[in-house]
């Protein structure tokens, strides 16, 4: 992590900022000896095209805001839990991939657990991530945008987690091929929320709070639609 990154958080929103960064993002990476703190801006991606073009860069959630979200999901879901896989559309690094996985063997719950990444250096960072940490059995990285890939891999009622990965268009055309499969959607910086419940889909819980990394929504299909 670079330290111009704390001092430009420091100018920007005061020690709050930074403090918060290190405790929900550096010091994940320091306990786990992963790299997925480091965010990259536009100009760090080697891409072009529609996929680029419609894309958000890369930066991960918070490390108490997914862990939060699996507890929320094992409440709402009961016991079918440990069948629900759970996919990361644009997973980065992999960190909510790793959160989920660490979360899921404490728990006992042993659902599939998938990310979809379609910037290739980020996919392999992830892998390398995910196989440092042992856990290459349980988790699948897949390199593809997550426009292209059949949603039926996912199976029925699948969890599927994005923090704000891409544009309102591309958020059409992929939640309208997955409402087939009856997702729970949790939704990281929601600015896309109105074209989810223009699909048929009405939130069912929300979190926020002083910075938008705390801003999550879950949405379920409304009844009847589907
Ligand atoms: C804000 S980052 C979130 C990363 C990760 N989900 C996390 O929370 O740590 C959004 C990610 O989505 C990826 N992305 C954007 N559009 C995509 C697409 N169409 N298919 C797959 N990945 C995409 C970006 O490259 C970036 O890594």
């Amino acid at each position: 992590m670079n330290p111009r990154d704390y001092w430009q958080m420091w100018r920007a929103r005061g020690l709050r900022l930074p403090l918060t960064h290190f405790l929900e993002a550096h010091a994940f990476d320091l306990r786990r000896g992963t790299d997925t703190a480091t965010r990259l801006t536009p100009e760090q991606y080697e891409a072009e095209g529609e996929t680029f073009e419609r894309s958000t860069f890369y930066g991960a959630a918070w490390t108490s805001v997914i862990g939060q979200w699996f507890d929320w999901v094992a409440e709402r879901v009961g016991p079918e839990f440990s069948s629900r896989t759970f996919v990361d559309v644009g997973c980065g690094k992999g960190k909510p991939l790793i959160v989920w996985a660490e979360k899921a063997a404490r728990a006992g719950a042993t659902m599939p657990i998938c990310g979809i990444e379609y910037y290739a250096p980020l996919a392999d960072i992830a892998r390398t991530n995910v196989e440092h940490l042992g856990l290459s059995e349980r988790i699948t990285v897949i390199t593809a945008d997550a426009l292209d890939v059949e949603p039926e891999i996912f199976g029925q009622r699948p969890v599927l987690f994005f923090f704000n990965p891409f544009d309102a268009v591309a958020m059409r055309a992929f939640i309208e091929g997955v409402a087939q499969l009856d997702p729970i959607v949790i939704y990281g910086n929601p600015v896309h929320g109105d074209v989810i419940e223009e699909s048929g889909f009405t939130c069912v819980h929300e979190t926020s709070g002083w910075h938008n990394g705390l801003f999550v929504r879950a949405y379920e299909l409304a009844a009847g639609a589907g």
